[in-house]
């Protein structure tokens, strides 16, 4: 019996944007568990810019992209959680369902350790998909994976968020503008930062309560502080790794929460830890979440009538020129591939 395929993004060993190309990746009938997705979607993480720059490079060719969002288009025996038309939504860890944290790394992720969703089909367990929100379009939805998850997860799983608490959400990528938008949701205060004055105006749009220009004020973390009337802030979503750590725990409240996201600044620095002692700040790494993290989110997701921010939308062909438009910093929010 012949395996249809389907036509792929690869790119070779090592990565750059000139060894990005286009070939062929079998599709199999679903199995027992599993279901085949026609993708219409995917989006942008500044992980995947790693993998396709070959700033982590993969050892063998890979389809890359670690969000996909589509239709179902066929169900494998034993599968009750979705049937044929149903919009999905991939999740970031095939194989972390539920419960503490379980995997490190990237070898089981989509579009690092294996192949991704930059193609037009793929048959996976039925597990590595969750659905998507009610009326969301498959590039909405393709946000969810890894940006919206990861800020979901920070801010309800480890921080514990309550209503009233001030949360300090950094510049304007996906993962920040999901922060601001859940936190919002959640009834939080929150004070976000961008080096954009531009960008700052969009971020009151959205819902920020108070707004710092982060490269025109250098001591951004004491200007936050000075905003919440000297006590600090509850949490601080730092994806700017060891540039704005400091600033970040400046920041902080006594007891305060700083998830360690992102290393826009680089992966290693000096990092005093006087300040994480004496005012017994909790630094929480985090590596996405789980599906049942993702199921929660998109319940939330569905009962608030949030909408995700979407920049740009770019045909697969465009992959790299959408990957050009993300180094480019000029973006706000999400920028989306549709297939
Ligand atoms: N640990 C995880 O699970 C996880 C998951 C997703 C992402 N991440 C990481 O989180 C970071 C952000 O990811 P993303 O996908 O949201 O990126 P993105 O959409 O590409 O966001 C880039 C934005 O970050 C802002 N930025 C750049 N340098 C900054 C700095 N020094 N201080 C504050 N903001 C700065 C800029 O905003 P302005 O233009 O407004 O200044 C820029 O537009 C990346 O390092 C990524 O690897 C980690």
């Amino acid at each position: 019996m012949s395996v249809a395929t389907s036509r792929a993004v690869l790119v070779a060993p090592g990565g750059g944007f000139e060894k990005v190309g286009f070939g062929e990746r079998p599709v199999p009938e679903p199995g027992p568990g599993e279901i085949t997705v026609r993708l219409r979607a995917s989006s942008l993480n500044y992980h995947d810019y790693a993998v396709v720059s070959g700033m982590w490079g993969p050892s063998e060719p890979r389809v890359p992209m670690s969000d996909g969002a589509g239709e179902v288009a066929a169900v494998g025996p034993g599968v009750t959680e979705f049937a044929v038309g149903d919009h999905v939504v991939s999740t970031f860890f095939p194989t972390w369902l539920d419960g503490i944290p379980q995997v490190e790394g990237f070898a089981t992720v989509p579009g690092d350790g294996v192949d991704g969703y930059a193609r037009e089909r793929v048959t996976a367990p039925a597990t590595a998909f969750t659905r998507a929100p009610k009326g969301w379009d498959h590039a909405e939805a393709a946000t969810l994976t890894t940006a919206a998850l990861t800020a979901w997860r920070a801010l309800h799983d480890d921080a514990g968020l309550k209503s009233g608490d001030v949360v300090l959400v950094q510049g304007t990528g996906g993962v920040s503008l999901f922060a601001l938008q859940f936190a919002k949701a959640a009834g939080a205060t929150v004070i976000a930062t961008s080096s954009s004055d531009e960008k700052l105006e969009r971020l009151r749009a959205l819902g920020a309560d108070h707004v710092l220009n982060y490269r025109a004020d250098a001591a951004w973390g004491a200007s936050a502080k000075r905003l919440t009337g000297g006590r600090g802030v509850d949490h601080v979503l730092d994806v700017g790794g060891p540039g704005t750590l400091e600033q970040a725990m400046e920041a902080v409240r006594v007891g305060g929460h700083v998830s360690v996201i992102g290393i826009l600044t680089g992966v290693a620095g000096p990092l005093p830890l006087v300040p994480a002692l004496v005012r017994q700040i909790r630094l929480q790494g985090v590596l996405v979440g789980s599906r049942r993290q993702q199921t929660d989110m998109i319940r939330a997701i569905d009962a608030n009538g949030l909408r995700p921010v979407v920049d740009s939308r770019y045909p697969l062909d465009r992959l790299v020129d959408a990957f050009r438009h993300q180094e480019s910093n000029r973006h706000f929010g999400k920028i989306c591939i549709e297939i």
